[in-house]
């Protein structure tokens, strides 16, 4: 195949951990990657005030994707930047059980298509008087129709029936009013079925009946705390990768943050991690590479070893080594 350059930026805490453990198993197939390595977060911020460094900004801009691990403190004014930067409007964001892991819900097969430039997001938050604050949360058409049609579009390719637009237009009836509005419109343009779920409803519905659900399309804030919990039912954050999806450019990242409580420990799951990066394979059209990765991550999730966060005692590197072998 074509070669492609691929900036890579570990970050903070689990993110250097983790990040490694995904270009290994890349490493491991036949692919024409070129890694150029940015830096961001902590350390770069203490030297030079900056946590995402222009440098890194042009990596991003310049390669034909990016592979993210985790920020910390710093993490909006670094990973929000970077997903502007690749010109990324849909967040993709699977939730699945694996066989042989114990889950609180063993039937979640799901993905969350987040709307990934607006909402409180637009970050214009004031403070009026030492204590008076205020937010502005943002929706265009333009946005909500966009992320709609990559949503609906993604279900029928992927053949899933159904697909759910959360909201809370009850209250937010301007802005989530429109974003509503917007995203129906585009199901009846296409002919396509859909539900509509208040989203404190849909927290409720997602924990007692995932197996309901295949697309949900959210707003930018509500799809970053459902996917945690969606997080919660397979099994934790050390499993969920993600997509930040443009017209030319990607992002792909694990959900998960730093995690200050076991970094620097060897211990992280780099699923979501490894799994980002099948993601990332898939984009760049290596199909049976991006299977073959999938594949070996649910087999070794099933026969073991595991790392702590799912009851084993496996290191990071351990469990890396293990998915390289089933490769
Ligand atoms: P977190 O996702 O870092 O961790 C939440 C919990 O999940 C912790 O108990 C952690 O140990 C566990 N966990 C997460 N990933 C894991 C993995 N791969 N393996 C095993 N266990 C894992 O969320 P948090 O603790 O709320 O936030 C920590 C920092 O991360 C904050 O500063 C936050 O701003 C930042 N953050 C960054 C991103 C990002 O870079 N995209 C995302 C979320 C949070
Ligand atoms: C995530 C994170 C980010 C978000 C933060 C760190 C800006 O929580 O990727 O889910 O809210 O999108
Ligand atoms: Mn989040």
């Amino acid at each position: 195949g074509m070669s492609h350059q691929i900036a890579v930026i570990p970050g903070d805490g689990i993110g250097q951990e983790v990040t490694p453990a995904a270009i290994d198993v890349l490493d491991a197939l036949e692919v024409d990657f070129e890694f150029r390595e940015g830096e961001a977060g902590d350390r770069v911020a203490e030297e030079t005030g900056d946590p995402l460094p222009e440098a890194t900004i042009e990596l991003a801009r310049e390669s034909d994707a990016t592979l993210f691990g985790a920020a910390g403190e710093r993490a909006a004014d670094i990973i929000l930047p970077l997903r502007e930067v690749v010109g990324s409007y849909a967040n993709v964001r699977p939730a699945k059980a694996y066989p042989g892991l114990e889950a609180v819900k063993p039937e979640t097969d799901l993905v969350f298509i987040r709307e990934n430039t607006q909402g409180v997001y637009a970050q214009i938050e004031s403070q009026l008087t030492d204590d008076l604050a205020t937010l502005t949360r943002v929706v265009t058409r333009e946005a909500s129709r966009k992320i709609a049609e990559y949503g609906f579009e993604y279900a029928e390719e992927h053949g899933y029936d159904n697909v759910t637009i959360a909201h809370k237009a009850n209250v937010m009836q301007e802005t989530d009013g429109l974003f509503l509005e917007a995203a129906e419109a585009v199901a009846e343009e296409r002919g396509a079925d859909y539900d509509t779920e208040l989203m404190d409803a849909l927290a409720m519905k997602l924990v007692m009946y995932p197996e309901d659900y295949d697309v949900i399309i959210t707003p930018n804030l509500a799809g970053d705390v459902l996917s945690d919990l969606a997080a919660g039912l397979v099994g934790g954050l050390g499993l969920l990768p993600s997509a930040n999806v443009g017209d030319d450019n990607a992002l792909f990242e694990p959900v998960h943050g730093s995690a200050p409580d076991i970094a620097g420990q060897g211990v992280a799951n780099p699923s979501a991690m490894i799994l980002s990066a099948a993601m990332m394979l898939d984009h760049l059209d290596y199909d049976d590479e991006a299977t073959r990765v999938t594949d070996a991550v649910e087999t070794v999730l099933a026969e073991g070893p595991h790392t702590p966060d799912l009851g084993g005692d496996a290191s990071t590197e351990a469990f890396t080594a293990a998915v390289i072998e089933q490769l």
